[in-house]
């Protein structure tokens, strides 16, 4: 493999040997891109109990669906009248961000205790809400991703990815009919798409609005790399037998 500036050889001019290396390297590329998407299309895209990828099967994948722990519920619910509205608010955001024991010393705790050990420390039946871990299961929340999981996802994904888009950029190098800039932005583009979207999982952790971002990164890596694919292919089969 030669990084040379004048290394303009065509497609078309390729060796039968070399053309039949980048063909099968395209093919099998091309097709793990297909089950990529089928598998993103069945896992993430089955977040929200709905077929096909949405926003919201993003934002539930990573930021997680906050508003679906137990105390929520019930403070939305059948414990509505136990607590004033500013108490009740003050606890979901607690559960929400993620029931931490700092916000539990200084605050919340003196809620359950005025407003709900006097029955959930009584009744034998009910989770009592004396202690920070008797109300901790209640207060459990699905908060999305690890880091842990999405730090490992991350460097798998950059590391494999970019070598991936690296060889279809580098057959793509050869392909004749373009200007140099366009040829250069298609090439660049899946680099720059892949930092959005990995970049947009760490912020959609946090931020749910950014779940959008995982959308147009996933779309613009996958059209650059099937306009580099394709015309790979086309160049180095047809372009030789138009030629005759
Ligand atoms: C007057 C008694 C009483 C008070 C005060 C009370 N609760 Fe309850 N709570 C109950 C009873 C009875 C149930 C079971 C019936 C139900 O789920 O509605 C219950 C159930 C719950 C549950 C569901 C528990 C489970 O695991 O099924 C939660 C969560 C809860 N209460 C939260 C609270 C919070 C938070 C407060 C204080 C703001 C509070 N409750 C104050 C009587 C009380």
């Amino acid at each position: 493999m030669t990084f040379t500036n004048s290394d303009r050889t065509r497609l078309a001019d390729l060796s039968l040997p070399i053309r039949s290396l980048f063909t099968g390297y395209i093919l099998v590329i091309g097709i793990g891109l297909l089950m990529s998407g089928a598998q993103i299309l069945l896992t993430h895209g089955m977040a929200d109990g709905k077929f096909g990828i949405s926003i919201d099967d993003i934002v539930y994948s990573y930021y997680g669906n906050r508003s679906n722990s137990k105390l929520e519920t019930k403070l939305n619910g059948s414990m509505r009248d136990k607590a004033p509205m500013e108490v009740k608010r003050e606890i979901i955001r607690w559960a929400q961000q993620g029931a931490s024991k700092e916000v539990w010393d200084t605050k919340i705790g003196a809620h359950f205790q005025q407003y709900c050990v006097a029955c959930h420390s009584v009744i034998p039946a009910l989770p009592s809400f004396k202690t920070y871990e008797g109300v901790l299961p209640s207060a459990a929340v699905d908060t999305g991703e690890t880091i842990d999981a999405l730090a490992r996802v991350s460097h798998i994904h950059l590391f494999g990815i970019a070598f991936i888009f690296f060889f279809v950029g580098y057959i793509f190098i050869h392909a004749i009919g373009f200007q140099p800039w366009l040829q250069a932005a298609l090439i660049v583009t899946p680099f720059a798409f892949l930092l959005v979207d990995v970049l947009s999982w760490w912020l959609t952790k946090w931020y749910p609005g950014f779940a959008v971002f995982t959308i147009i990164g996933g779309v613009g890596y996958s059209i650059a790399s099937t306009i580099m694919l394709t015309t790979s292919l086309y160049q180095m089969w047809m372009l030789p037998l138009r030629a005759k």
